[in-house]
């Protein structure tokens, strides 16, 4: 018998699910005030069996002043009065296993919010005591302490330290913050901070959630004496395997704390699961998250960025796939996220033109009916590939980026802090349109809506789409039956053959095709067509289409 357990194949329900991001603030909105809550996912769960994913992972929801949208957490164990109350989040929960999903609700542990009550302890107390060894706090440079204690950037943009004022009102230490100001970094090297996420951990565990997304999974340790790095940074970049590694991400010792929250999950009976958000490249450091005893799945961005084309798209997917077979780990896949621009306008850029972050008036704009093409082609291939498949809300209705929203109506701080550079990430958060002819397009009972909804929404409402042949949506649910049908999250992947234009591979029964180039491919003799991203040209699969076939 083969007892390493890299050697095995992981069985567990995440392996092959179909898992749906929900954006709390944009999902479904009970109350009329604009921003969607925890009532109104509950109320909204049936159109996720309609839909047939497996799981559910919740954006936060927990008490928070908002700056970073929820990520910037104030208490770890309670609901934000704007989305609800624990009761709701219990009966989300239950009435979510009721239908046989699954839910995953995000954790925050590399920093709290600022109004965290340890954190506004720490300011309250002397440099040294304790309190302050929770976050990171450190003198200031130069004779007065007024420059920073070294040069780091905060991923939104400026520098991530900020001068605190001591409570006589004069200038005092400074605290790094990786994102904003809001958002101090938690000290990882001191023990009283990991009891406490073990004991978050417990209490959400205990509620009976599946698991939890864990974010910046790579950033909580940093390394020792925090050395200078001149490089900006970047939340979209990893780090390539010939460059140094960044001091403030994927330090080796962030392992050791998910080996031991892994015993924590294995003591729950039911399967329940660690996800990484961790910016890292190549595909082999990643690998490294989910080793046998640490977490069980990693967000593959590596995927998620590739080229819209078929080299650059066979590259990623067999990187991947070798990476996580070292490690015994199933693979995941990933299109869009609240991070990113939506990819059905993602892809209507030009090829090899960067990668904005945000769009927005005044910006090259995408063109839609290309992005929309390439996107439903490029998740009908993810969609049949092994592993799990992570879908962001609204991207089953082919719902393009707001990329014309004003800027007075952007409230990512990356857009202030970045000096008004870089527009951020409101374009992908917009609360998503459910009816055409309803107030906020049935995001809510009222017109309110925290980020504006485009005039063009309606066409995209999910009841404009649903049982019409051939609608985005339908294209989704069929491709969803076919692979649980099928078993395409638990088979394998073979290469029939890769060129410059073409991908074609086969999981079980199922031959999967990609045409990247501009001329038509001819469809393989004799092969039943059971699922194509677009229609067919007579017997040619055009440009920009997957098609799934059965020969
Ligand atoms: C990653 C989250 O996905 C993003 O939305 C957030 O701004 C940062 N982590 C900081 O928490």
């Amino acid at each position: 018998m083969n007892t390493d357990p890299t050697q095995q194949t992981p069985t567990g329900w995440w392996t092959e699910a179909a898992i749906y991001q929900i954006y709390p603030r944009s999902f479904a909105d009970s109350d009329g005030d604009g921003v969607g809550d925890l009532p109104g996912i509950t109320a909204r769960l049936d159109h996720l069996v309609e839909l047939g994913v497996d799981a559910v992972w919740l954006s936060p929801f927990y008490p928070s002043p908002q700056a970073d949208a929820g990520y910037d957490v104030a208490d770890y164990r309670n609901v934000d009065p704007l989305f609800g109350t624990l009761a709701d989040a219990d009966k989300l929960l239950t009435e979510a296993r009721s239908r046989g999903l699954r839910v995953i609700v995000d954790l925050v542990p590399n920093h709290t919010s600022s109004a965290h009550r340890w954190f506004q302890e720490a300011l309250a107390a002397s440099p040294g005591s304790l309190p302050r060894s929770r976050y990171i706090f450190r003198d200031g440079l130069g004779p007065a302490g007024d420059q920073p204690p070294n040069d780091w950037q905060s991923v939104f943009g400026g520098p991530a330290w900020t001068r605190t004022v001591d409570p006589d009102g004069q200038p005092g230490q400074w605290y790094l913050h990786l994102f904003d100001t809001g958002q101090p970094d938690l000290n990882w090297d001191n023990p009283e901070v990991h009891e406490e996420f073990l004991d978050v951990l417990r209490f959400w565990l205990d509620r009976g959630v599946d698991g939890f997304r864990v974010d910046v999974a790579h950033g909580l340790i940093k390394q020792a004496n925090l050395p200078d790095w001149q490089e900006p940074q970047e939340i979209l970049s990893g780090n390539e395997i010939d460059k140094p590694r960044p001091p403030m991400w994927d330090q080796e010792g962030v392992h050791e704390i998910y080996r031991q929250w892994r015993q924590v999950l294995d003591s729950y009976p039911g399967e329940r699961v660690l996800v990484a958000e961790a910016w890292v490249e190549p595909a082999e450091r990643l690998a490294r998250y989910v080793r046998p005893d640490e977490m069980h799945q990693a967000f593959n961005f590596e995927y998620l960025l590739a080229a819209w084309t078929a080299p650059a798209q066979y590259a990623v997917i067999t990187r991947s796939l070798e990476a996580t077979d070292s490690v015994g780990a199933p693979t995941t896949w990933v299109l869009s996220n609240h991070d990113v621009v939506r990819h059905a306008s993602r892809l209507g850029l030009a090829i090899g033109g960067g990668r904005p972050n945000g769009i927005g008036i005044g910006d090259p704009q995408p063109d839609a009916a290309l992005g929309l093409r390439r996107a439903r082609a490029a998740t009908l291939l993810m969609l049949a590939l092994p592993g799990s498949a992570y879908l962001y809300q609204g991207e089953e209705l082919g719902l393009p980026e707001h990329t014309t929203m004003p800027d007075e109506a952007r409230q990512d701080p990356t857009w202030a802090r970045s000096g008004h550079t870089q527009r951020g990430r409101d374009g992908c958060r917009v609360p998503i349109p459910w009816e055409a002819d309803a107030p906020s397009y049935g995001f809510g009972p009222t017109d309110a809506s925290w980020l504006p909804q485009p005039p063009s929404w309606a066409e995209y409402a999910l009841d404009r789409q649903r049982d019409v042949p051939g609608s985005t949506y339908e294209l989704y649910r069929e491709a969803l039956r076919l692979r649980r049908a099928h078993g395409l999250g638990r088979g394998t992947l073979e290469w029939l053959s890769s060129d410059d234009e073409t991908l074609v591979f086969r999981n079980g029964e199922l031959t999967v095709l990609t045409n990247f180039g501009d001329a038509p491919v001819p469809l393989p003799p004799n092969a039943e067509v059971l699922a194509t991203s677009a229609p067919l040209t007579g017997i040619a699969i055009p440009t920009d289409v997957t098609v799934w076939l059965r020969s």
